[in-house]
Parts: C-alpha cells; sequence; structure tokens
C-alpha cells in the first residue's frame, strides 16, 4: 500500500506568496501543495497537505497522523519557538519527522534560533526556499 506523510504547516502560511514575498518567495502554498503532490506521486508516496492557524489544530492534525501515515513533514512557522505542545504530539509520533523552514532561521532575529520542534526531528532544512518541502518528502521516502 502506498505510504502517506502528513506535510503540516503552522500560523500564517496560508498566507504564502502575499506574506514578506522577501522572506518567503512569492509561491503560495497551494502551488508548493501541488509541487509536493507531484513529486509524491513521482517516488510513490502519497501526501495530505494541511495547514493551522492554531496550536490545538496543528496538535490534533499530528494526532490524526499517528492513525494513518508514515512520517510527519512540519513547517510549524511562529510555533517552533513557543511550542511546547507540538513537540509533545510530535512525540507520540512513532515516525520520522523532518522540520522544514522556508527562510534561514539561524540568520534571523535570535529568538527564531532555537525550535522545540528539532528536538524531536531526524532532519531540519532551513533556508532553502519552499524547495525545503520537496528535499524533506525526498529525504523522508529513504527513512519511511
Ligand atoms: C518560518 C520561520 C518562522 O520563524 C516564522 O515564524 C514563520 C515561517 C519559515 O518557514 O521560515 O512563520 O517557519
Amino acid at each position: 500500500m502506498t505510504k502517506l506523510i502528513t506535510v503540516l504547516n503552522g500560523p500564517n502560511l496560508n498566507l504564502l506568496g502575499q506574506r514578506e514575498p522577501e522572506k518567503y518567495g512569492a509561491k503560495s502554498l497551494a502551488d508548493v501543495e501541488a509541487e509536493v503532490t507531484e513529486l509524491a506521486g513521482e517516488i510513490g508516496l502519497k501526501v495530505l497537505f494541511q495547514q493551522s492557524n492554531s496550536e490545538g489544530g496543528l496538535v490534533d492534525m499530528i494526532h490524526s497522523a499517528r492513525e494513518t501515515s508514515a512520517g510527519i513533514i512540519i513547517n510549524p512557522a511562529a510555533y517552533s519557538h513557543t511550542s511546547v505542545a507540538i513537540l509533545d504530539a510530535l512525540n507520540t509520533f512513532d515516525g520520522p519527522v523532518i522540520e522544514v523552514h522556508i527562510s534561514n532561521i539561524h540568520k534571523r532575529e535570535e529568538f527564531r534560533h532555537h525550535s522545540f520542534v528539532s528536538a524531536r526531528a531526524q532532519g531540519v532544512i532551513a533556508g532553502c526556499g519552499t524547495q525545503g518541502y520537496s528535499l524533506a518528502l525526498r529525504h523522508i521516502a529513504t527513512l519511511v
């Protein structure tokens, strides 16, 4: 059976393409979803691509992934830097987790340098633009 990868996006990423394009690029989240879905088909995976502006919404999506998914790719956005709840939820998930940041959080303000999620992630991709999602998918394909 084709394995499912859940791709989760945190707050404000619904505005990708409109929001600070100098930092996050011109593509919309729908564009990224289309790219990742196409790549998944090529490499024999399926993706469930989701976004929530709320911490609890992301926690619920991670709980659902426990039942459905072989791996999780997550851009927790601002919750990366604040959320123990998302870290705890990811710690209930058995498969690999790859963390993605579109921008290089280490080149930005100091408060963005620490991510709670990184303690759980097998790998972290930051600063590769929206291409980071495809890189994460190619990598997670080797793990599931
Ligand atoms: C982000 C980086 C975060 O610091 C920021 O809050 C975001 C997006 C990124 O993809 O570069 O919303 O996760």
